[in-house]
């Protein structure tokens, strides 16, 4: 099998993390719900996460760190703090429906900054242009498509210049591009533990600036009188049993982000995309969705010229090689590139891939084309 499937989930992990789930689900309780070594053994580790995933996201306080179950959660946690019926709202042509939907569902008046795909400069014109009609900006770091890396420190700087809070979805960035939440001066990043964070399945961060509303309530292991939630972080906001489990895992994940190094991340994945991209280019019958690999995560959106996307996939599939093709839960993106009649069929790459997945699937892209 050869799996070019990570912006959905890397499914390939180090074996520190599979080992560490093992261990917590035979070894620990819940935190902050008793004195006894088990419960002691959770709270440790789930602090030790918040603690690591602080420094690699350069957050002041371990405490800003929310668990949360994926990047859709923490969305929606910060979407509601922020948009109401009517509450003015730039978002950029990638977003995903994570974004767009709790936005919709809230009643936003939603407006697109728009700009071609690989363009940097037109979407900064596009924020710059629509900032003063906004009251709260949405951004992705990388569009979950076409690899598209924003210029999000950019975008940022100018809400900061006209006063507009800004919530950043970094569920492609987060593990292969540097977050750093002091920098960007976000009201909320998302980000998900299950891609570049290398965590299972059911795990996901929200940095916060503030507490904010809770999306749900109940136990919080504290202040157990008062009938409302705590008011401070992460308390407020991580209501019921922790997922022990999946924090045990992407605590282990973040190990590895950081000991391999983001910079070292990125680069292994965009030489796979280079060495992708100069073999297909080659072949007549593709379309390829890239500029020089320039502004691009390792992830490479085609289409075939004669063939669909979902045959595409299924041959794909069939040989064993594992893609995502459709519309990828971002018809926003698809919109901004011109595929939203077709969708793309998806290579997305991990730093566990290595050039002769690529060779042999370029191969058999070949011989099917
Ligand atoms: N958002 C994820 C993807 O792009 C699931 O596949």
């Amino acid at each position: 099998m050869i799996y070019f499937d990570n912006a959905a989930t890397t499914m390939i992990k180090p074996l520190a993390v599979g080992r560490a789930v093992l261990r917590a689900m035979q070894t620990m309780a819940s935190p902050g719900r008793g004195a006894h070594e088990p419960a002691m053994q959770a709270a440790k580790t789930v602090y030790n996460c918040r603690v690591e995933a602080a420094e690699l996201f350069k957050v002041p306080e371990p405490e800003q760190i929310v668990f949360t179950m994926n990047a859709t959660h923490g969305l929606n946690i910060a979407i509601n703090n922020l948009a109401k019926e009517g509450t003015k709202v730039l978002v950029s042509g990638y977003e995903h429906n994570s974004v767009t939907r709790p936005l919709a569902t809230a009643g936003a008046d939603i407006h697109v900054a728009s700009s071609p795909v690989f363009d940097g400069e037109e979407i900064l014109y596009a924020f710059e242009r629509e900032l003063d009609w906004a009251e709260l900006a949405v951004c992705t770091h990388v569009s979950n498509v076409f690899g598209f890396i924003l210029p999000i420190y950019d975008i940022a700087r100018l809400c900061h210049d006209k006063g507009v809070p800004l919530i950043v979805d970094a569920s492609q960035s987060a593990g292969v591009l540097e977050v750093d939440y002091t920098r960007l001066g976000a009201e909320y990043i998302a980000m998900p533990g299950h891609k570049g964070l290398f965590g299972p399945q059911g795990t996901g961060i929200l940095i916060c600036a503030k507490a904010g509303e809770p999306l749900l309530c109940g136990g919080s292991g504290t202040d157990s009188i008062p009938q409302h939630m705590p008011k401070y972080l992460p308390d407020r906001l991580e209501a019921g049993t922790h997922n022990v489990c999946g924090i045990a895992g992407l605590l282990e994940g973040i190990r590895y982000v950081r000991s391999r190094g983001i910079g070292e991340i990125f680069k292994h994945e965009n030489c796979l995309l280079k060495r992708m991209t100069e073999k297909l280019a080659e072949l007549d019958g593709l379309e390829l969705f890239t500029e020089e690999c320039k502004e691009q995560s390792g992830v490479l959106s085609v289409r075939g010229k004669k063939i669909s996307c979902e045959d595409f996939a299924a041959a794909l599939a069939e040989e064993g090689i594992c893609v995502r093709t459709g519309l990828h839960c971002a018809p926003y993106a698809h919109k901004s590139a011109g595929t939203l009649d077709t969708g793309t069929v998806r290579f997305s790459f991990s730093p566990f891939n290595t050039f002769e997945e690529v060779d042999g699937c370029c191969q058999f892209i070949k011989d099917l084309l």
